[in-house]
């Protein structure tokens, strides 16, 4: 009885410890911070979701924060999680360059960081890079245009109107440069025309990703260049929150129909209202990245960062901050229309059928 009880003491004394120096399971009670940029995009809801999920299934805790697209409160989140004790912080940045300053604050509490999705830049104190091959979801955007206006058959001219994302967004000038590595020869021989003849980033650029930016620039693009009686071929769109800004321009300005066809119009990222667009017609084809792959490949890396193992990555020279090449792990972009998004999405288990309905 006697050996039974101290046994009992033993084993007791022993969990307690576990718990206590947080060793109760392969991730114990380690604590990570997940902060993501804004809730207003469902992607961000999305990688937060299955960040969190997959990071509690192997033992973590998670602080998941978003910060409504305000750099200054997304570095008030990011100062609470190193007071908190987290152990690694996985950040999707919102202006990739204002993160210089917490980010020593961390590196000095030897507190590893992952940039998530978009690069941080301007800071030694970024340990790695995990995201999907930016410059590919240009070309592949790129390559959908050049093959819907049969513009290696030498066809064209045609008519294009160019938009980039948010110029704080190192991603923004990937998508740019992957697009332009295959559209750039067919300006330039002709085949190709952008009648307001805006080409550079600076004057295509919209800033925070904002639809309605959007909206407004493709309304004054149409007044100005379209409304005499010019077709509107084609768009090129770098992400969906910029294309439903088109399409709603579009829409209000009659195209549509027999006469005014909607023109070819690119995306990225698969979110649910540009998914209705493309099965109506609307929107020619985004870009599919599935964040459950990411998050996996992150929680990965997480844990190896945790365990002292080699952390898994596939490219170190592609991504430079301006002080270092980040160490990065790239996952495949896949192209979607309205042809091949019920195996991508519906039949993986991405989307319900109801949820684009
Ligand atoms: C992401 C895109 C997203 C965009 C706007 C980029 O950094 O890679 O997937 O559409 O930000 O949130």
């Amino acid at each position: 009885m006697k050996r039974k009880l101290s046994l009992l003491l033993v084993l007791t004394l022993l969990i307690g410890m576990l718990t206590l120096t947080g060793c109760g399971g392969p991730g114990g009670k380690n604590l990570i911070g997940v902060a993501m940029p804004t809730q207003s995009l469902q992607r961000w809801n999305q990688d937060g979701e299955n960040m969190k999920k997959e990071l509690e299934a192997k033992g973590y805790q998670v602080d998941l924060q978003f910060a409504n697209n305000d750099v200054n409160l997304q570095i008030q989140q990011l100062e609470n999680m190193i007071s908190k004790g987290c152990k690694v912080l996985v950040i999707a940045s919102i202006d990739g360059s204002s993160l210089t300053d917490v980010l020593k604050k961390a590196a000095e509490q030897k507190i590893k960081v992952i940039a998530y999705d978009r690069l941080i830049m301007q800071t030694e104190n970024v340990d790695y890079y995990a995201t999907f091959d930016n410059f590919k979801v240009g070309v592949l955007q790129g390559t959908y245009i050049e093959e819907a206006l049969g513009l290696k058959e030498g066809k064209g001219p045609y008519n294009i109107e160019l938009f980039a994302g948010s110029p704080d967004d190192n991603n923004a000038y990937f998508f740019n440069g992957g697009a332009m590595s295959i559209l750039q020869p067919y300006i330039d021989n002709g085949q190709l025309v952008v009648l307001s003849g805006q080409t550079e980033f600076e004057k295509i650029a919209i800033p925070a990703w904002t639809s309605a930016t959007a909206q407004a620039r493709m309304d004054n693009l149409i007044t100005a260049y379209y409304s005499g009686g010019a077709k509107l071929d084609a768009v090129l769109s770098p992400n969906d929150s910029l294309a439903i800004g088109i399409v709603a321009s579009l829409d209000s300005n009659g195209y549509g129909t027999a006469d005014k066809p909607y023109p070819v119009l690119t995306g990225q990222d698969c979110d649910k209202p540009n998914v209705k667009a493309m099965i109506e017609g609307k929107q020619s084809m985004s870009v599919f990245k599935d964040t459950r792959t990411l998050a996996k490949q992150v929680v990965t890396m997480v844990d190896a960062i945790l365990q002292g193992k080699e952390v898994p990555v596939n490219d170190t020279e592609t991504y430079n901050n301006g002080v270092k090449n980040v160490p990065s792990y790239l996952c495949e972009p896949v192209f979607a229309d309205k042809n091949n998004y019920k195996e991508l999405l519906i039949d993986s288990g991405y989307y319900k059928m109801e949820d684009i309905q």
